[in-house]
This record gives C-alpha cells, structure tokens and sequence, in this order.
C-alpha cells in the first residue's frame, strides 16, 4: 500500500516537475500508442470502409497553401476505444465519459510468452496476480493492458485475425482477457480501462463476448489495437487515452500516450 502511493506520488511529482521546468521534458518519454488511422486500418469484416477524400489541396486563387478533407468512418476501427454503451444499456456514450476516466495509471500484463504457445490464450486472473507481485496492487484508475505482442502484425489482416480467410469471423484466432479476470478486476480493485494489442478485449473464438459485457456494465473502457506497449515500462507511466468527442458514440477512435519520466530513458525511447 505504502509503496503503492509512493510510486504514484513520485510519477505525478515527477511529471510536474517537467510541466514546471524544473526537469527538463527531455528526461521524459512520450510514447505514442496508436496506430496511424488510414484505408488499412483494422476493422470488423461487417463494418463499413474508412474513406478519406481530398476537399482542396493546392494553391488558392489569393494565393496561399490550403488543405481541407473530410474521412468517413465506423466508431470500432483501428486503435478505438469501447464506450461502456456498446456492451450495456444505460452506460456512458464516448461523450460522457469524464475526463477523469481518460487519464490513467499503466499496467501492462506480459503474456507474450503463452501467447506464442497458444494464440487463443485468454489473460488469467493469476497474471493479474503475478504482475502485483512484481510491482505492488493494480493503483485506483489504473488501465490495464494485455500485451501480447500483436502489435507487430499491424495493419495485416492476415496475421492480425491469424486466419487466411479474414473476412469469415469464426476462423479468426488471437488472444484478450479471460472473463473470469474481467470479473475479477470489476469486483477487487478499481481500474477505469482494460486494453488489448489485439483488435478486441475477448479473445477470437469468443461468440458471447463476455469480456465486453462485463466489463461495459461496470463502466470500464477498452482500448483495442492498442500500439507500443514494447515501449513503455510495466508500471508507473502515466496513460491518457483521448477518444473523439463524439455524442452518442459507442466508441471512437483514440489518440493514447503513455508518459514517464526519471527511468532507465535509454531502455525505452
Ligand atoms: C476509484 O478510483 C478513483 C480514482 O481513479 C477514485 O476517485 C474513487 O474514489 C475510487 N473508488 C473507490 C470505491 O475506491
Ligand atoms: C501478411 O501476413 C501474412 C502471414 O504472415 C504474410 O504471408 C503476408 O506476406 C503478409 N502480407 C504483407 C503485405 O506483408
Ligand atoms: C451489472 O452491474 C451491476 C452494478 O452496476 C451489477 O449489480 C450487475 O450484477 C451487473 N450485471 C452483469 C451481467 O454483470
């Protein structure tokens, strides 16, 4: 507990510091978590396509530079965040959810190792156990992360689904969270977000989506497609993961950065 609070005590001061000019910026790392949104962006096979279109862009006749566009998109596609709404009645929409909830402690869960045995693992309760026994109890507000090295497979659909029919769901094989750690998130600490590498917090084979339900109806986000987590420490970053302001969104692509200061800075960025 006491550890706990220091931890988080020494990352916030630390981050102030910088903010103050006290410790130059340059001590910290700004890891950028998302993938670049564009036509090959990760979707579901049902979802409509991403489209951008040029509106101008050259040399107006009173002769300056200008660019305007415009992109369609569906809500769930690349690095997204999951509004609680898409899972449950009555649950925040992306424009409701408060900014505190957007700001957060990072945890990140490395299951690289059973992934590579089996892609359909599914994040226990007990990696959640061996990652406090490594660095202390899941902080309030936390967002937690299964890091299973997916990231690398990004923007492939082919070895991002893990299927060589990637337009038929039911072939599809990667890994999330198990239901029963979801669960036991909800019910023993307080986080605000859970977030997977891969493109969903259930792992492929899931046809409930259980992880979705759960974790929904307890007013938790989730961050899917998440990008880097190879770049940040496991513990004490600080995460801030900015949906776009849409009202009545059920999710919403999200800029995520994850920032820390006074580490090893060689080892990560
Ligand atoms: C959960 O954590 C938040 C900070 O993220 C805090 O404001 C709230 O009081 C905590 N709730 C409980 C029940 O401890
Ligand atoms: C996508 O991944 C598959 C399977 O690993 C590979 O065979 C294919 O060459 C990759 N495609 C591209 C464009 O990299
Ligand atoms: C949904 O959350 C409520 C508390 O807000 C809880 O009482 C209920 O059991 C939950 N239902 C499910 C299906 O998780």
């Amino acid at each position: 507990m006491a550890i706990r609070i220091t931890n988080l005590l020494l990352m916030f001061a630390a981050l102030l510091k910088s903010v103050l000019n006290e410790t130059p910026l340059d001590k910290c790392c700004i890891v950028d978590m998302s993938h670049t949104l564009d036509t090959d962006s990760i979707r579901f096979p049902t979802d409509p396509e991403f489209i951008f279109t040029i509106l101008t862009r050259g040399i107006e006749p009173e002769g300056f530079w200008l660019e305007l566009n415009k992109f369609e998109t569906p809500e769930h596609i690349g690095t997204h965040m999951d509004a609680p709404s898409h899972f449950a009645r009555d649950r925040w929409r992306v424009h409701e959810i408060p900014a505190q909830r957007l700001v957060g402690a990072g945890v990140v869960v490395d299951v690289r190792n059973k992934v590579k045995r089996n892609p359909d693992y599914r994040l226990s309760v007990s990696d959640l156990r061996k990652w406090e026994m490594l660095y202390g109890r899941i902080p309030d507000g936390a967002i937690v992360f299964m890091w299973s090295g997916w990231d690398v497979r990004y923007p492939n659909k082919t070895s991002t689904f893990n299927s060589n029919t990637p337009e038929d769901i039911r072939t599809w094989h990667f890994p999330g969270f198990h239901p029963s750690a979801m669960s036991w998130l909800v019910q023993n600490r307080n986080i605000s977000m859970i977030g997977v590498d891969t493109p969903s917090v259930d792992y492929a084979q899931t046809s409930v989506y259980d992880v979705h339900q759960i974790m929904c109806n307890a007013s938790i986000m989730g961050l899917e497609n998440v990008n880097n987590l190879a770049k940040i420490p496991p513990s004490r970053s600080l995460i801030v993961a900015l949906p776009v302001k849409l009202r009545d969104g059920s999710g919403g692509p999200v800029r995520i950065i994850s920032i820390f200061c006074d580490t090893d800075k060689s080892k990560y960025c």
